[in-house]
């Protein structure tokens, strides 16, 4: 089912990191939950990436998608933001997100947007 995108909502920005190689298919989940669509449809699959360094340690309990517990890891991760129209869909974008993210934590933030 289409979620309703109103012009009226209030707008929200979803920034999150994803490993290059998982960009495309988070993109994916994130506008098939209504992200990226602007009011009327005229414009879809929205978004602004760039590619730049990540770094994390894995602790004694994780279990990293890439690396190894204990070392300290740097990946070519890519920075994506999205807009969102209504409350709905940013949090229908964030599960998506997660469900897509090959990370045990994915980074990702949401803010919301003045209406000026
Ligand atoms: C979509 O584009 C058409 C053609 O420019 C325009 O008439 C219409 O108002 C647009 N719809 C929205 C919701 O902006």
């Amino acid at each position: 089912m289409a979620t309703v995108v109103s012009a009226a909502a209030t707008k929200f920005r979803l920034v999150f990191f994803a490993p290059v190689p998982a960009v495309e298919a988070c993109k994916a989940a994130i506008f098939a939950a209504g992200a990226g669509r602007y009011p009327g449809g005229n414009y879809t699959e929205c978004c602004w990436t760039v590619v730049g360094k990540g770094q994390f340690r894995p602790g004694d309990t994780a279990n990293p998608h890439i690396g190894s517990v204990g070392k300290l890891e740097h990946t070519e991760e890519a920075r994506v933001e999205v807009i969102c129209f209504g409350e709905d869909i940013a949090r229908k974008a964030v599960v998506a997100l997660k469900t897509a993210h090959p990370y045990e934590e994915p980074s990702y933030g949401v803010s919301k947007l003045e209406d000026f």
